[in-house]
């Protein structure tokens, strides 16, 4: 049976990012047919720029990106929230991804949004706005795929995600929703 793949982006930076452990706690998770792929790099990627986003000469970051999107069947989106809003370099990556207008890598692409945030809601506001994005960006957005964890630094100052039994039950949910919306996955 051919794997199918979920491109994975994380919102976050930090190298001890909470958003990275729940991404790599997904990708510890994930059912056998699927393969979850964490991109690296979403920081080196330039600020989207229409005057170096040439045919020939795209920066090789973003160019590795827009490859990997392609190449994917599904985009997972996994960030936290930033001043009520989405972190910027996920929003870079999406710009990046918008285009070429109407032809972008996430235009058709079945595209999902979770994440954890320090807040009492765990970010959803940042991840409404990734959706809105996303979607604008031409992404079938599975407005059912959902996992928000508050509280992100307190909550896995001593666990991995992937040792959080509640969360490991919960990644298990955004994968059933993930094959009931976007069978490839
Ligand atoms: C610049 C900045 C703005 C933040 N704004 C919010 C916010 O609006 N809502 C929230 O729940 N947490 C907010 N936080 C806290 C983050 O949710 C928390 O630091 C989270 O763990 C960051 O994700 P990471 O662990 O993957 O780096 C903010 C953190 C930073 C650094």
């Amino acid at each position: 049976m051919t794997k199918s793949t979920i491109l994975t982006l994380v919102g976050s930076l930090r190298a001890g990012s909470t958003n990275q452990q729940l991404a790599e706690a997904i990708q510890l998770n994930a059912p056998e047919q699927v393969d979850v792929v964490i991109h690296e790099g979403l920081g080196n990627i330039p600020f989207y720029n229409e005057d170096i986003d040439v045919e020939g000469q795209v920066p090789a970051e973003a160019a590795a990106l827009r490859e990997a999107a392609s190449k994917a069947d599904t985009v997972l989106l996994v960030t936290p929230e930033y001043n009520g809003t989405v972190p910027a370099p996920l929003k870079n990556a999406i710009d990046w991804l918008s285009r070429p207008f109407g032809a972008g890598a996430l235009a058709g692409k079945p595209t999902a949004v979770v994440g954890t945030a320090f807040g009492q809601y765990g970010g959803v506001w940042a991840q409404d706005e990734a959706r809105k994005a996303a979607g604008i960006a031409g992404a079938r957005v599975l407005e059912d795929v959902k996992l928000a964890v508050p509280g992100s630094m307190v909550r896995f100052a001593e666990i991995h995600p992937k040792d959080d039994a509640e969360v490991v039950e919960q990644i298990k949910g955004v994968f059933d929703a993930l094959t009931a919306t976007a069978p490839a996955a």
